[in-house]
């Protein structure tokens, strides 16, 4: 089965055609960050306009990918459309909702409500055939999943595909949103993940004399890791930072913006690592997976697998869970996750039935 999905929650305009839930067959996007960049943040009305002006040329360079634009009236190449329909931005939201229920009406195709946070986790079911010589393999159920994206983060149990229950979140700020708040504190770049993390790991790359005076990465805090619960805050940890940048005059801060980056990737990753560690002892899920933008940190990918690796030490077992973690391209927002969870949690509606819903929490269904 065939199906195109639609993305366009946020600042990415994505189509893609994944066959099967699994293989791409043609994929397009276009991002407004360079923009956001210029305004140290998203404008939900600009973002939307953005939209508006790509969705058509992502389309039409999807579809010319596989050269099926001649067939666009009667349309035989794909079985079905997913589309996201929250959360995200009203505005944005909107523009794919609408181009998915045209399509479904002109094409007379299925159309798949897709909800964005349990999408991200489905990039994991992707064959991306760009895993560094290692097989592709599906995840295995039961599952924990990690959602870490810039307006959420949540940890979710997966039984099987459709039965899904939360398990602990955010109580504040989403790990992405941490990342791009401290980043403007240090006057980086939007979105301020893959800014903070460049500086950081460049910095770690320099300082390496770090690991061998065994220094320790622990200058903010690691806010609840002590708690017996698998819940995050990052609202303190901003406020740590804020406090430390307001020591520093502009031109020091810029001296020390390595180490800054560094110390702040590494009280995010912590959080994440430890309370995802603490779930998985307590749930012994065969495989934990982990989706979103946050995703793609090279030091959370690391220090997770590490740490799992460690756990089976300890406990002198074999790896108690295969990580999965999908690659950059499929860890931020893209069109090949949603049409791979339109394909598993198939439920297609009319195209007159679907209702964009900004506010949608992950285990929300249609
Ligand atoms: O999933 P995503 O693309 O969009 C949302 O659904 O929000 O996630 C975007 C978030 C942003 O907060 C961005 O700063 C963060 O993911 N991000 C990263 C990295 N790449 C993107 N955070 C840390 N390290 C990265 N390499
Ligand atoms: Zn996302």
């Amino acid at each position: 089965m065939r199906i195109l999905g639609i993305e366009t929650s946020c600042d990415e305009t994505a189509i893609a055609i994944v066959e099967d839930g699994v293989n791409i067959i043609s994929s397009s996007i276009a991002s407004s960050a360079e923009l956001h960049a210029k305004t140290g943040g998203i404008i939900p009305e600009q973002a939307a306009r953005q939209q508006i002006y790509s969705i058509l040329p992502v389309l039409n360079d999807c579809l010319t990918q596989i050269d099926l634009t001649s067939s666009f009236k009667d349309f035989a190449g794909v079985d079905a459309i997913a589309v996201t329909y929250g959360p995200g931005l009203i505005g944005s939201l909107l523009v794919g909702v609408e181009l998915g229920r045209t399509l479904a009406y002109l094409w007379e195709k299925p159309l798949v409500p897709v909800n964005h946070l349990i999408a991200h986790l489905y990039a994991n079911w992707i064959d991306d055939h760009n895993l560094k010589g290692k097989k592709f393999k599906e995840p295995e159920f039961p599952a924990l999943g990690l959602v870490v994206s810039g307006g959420h983060t949540d940890l979710v149990y997966m039984k099987s595909h459709k039965e899904i229950e939360w398990i602990s979140g955010t109580r504040d700020d989403a790990a992405g949103e941490a990342f791009d708040k401290i980043a403007r504190l240090l006057g980086l770049e939007y979105p301020g993940g893959p800014s903070i993390a460049k500086e950081a790991d460049q910095w770690l790359l320099q300082n390496f004399k770090f690991k061998i005076l065994n220094l320790k990465l622990n200058m903010f805090p690691r806010p609840m890791i002590d708690e017996d619960n698998f819940d995050w805050s990052f609202s303190g940890l901003k406020t740590a930072v804020a406090r430390e940048t307001q020591k520093i005059d502009p031109d020091s801060l810029k001296l020390r913006r390595g180490e800054l980056a560094a110390q702040v990737q590494e009280a995010i990753v912590d959080c994440l690592v430890i309370k995802s560690i603490k779930a998985i002892e307590k749930f012994q899920p065969k495989s934990f997976i982990v989706g979103g933008g946050v995703s793609a940190n090279k030091r959370l990918r690391n220090n997770l697998q590490f740490a799992l690796t460690a756990q089976a030490g300890i406990h002198n077992l074999q790896l108690p869970v295969e990580l999965f973690m999908p690659n950059h391209n499929l860890s931020t927002d893209n069109a090949a996750a949603i049409a791979a969870c339109g394909y598993f949690h198939y439920s297609p509606i009319a195209w007159n039935e679907i209702q964009v819903n900004p506010e949608l929490t992950i285990i929300d269904t249609l």
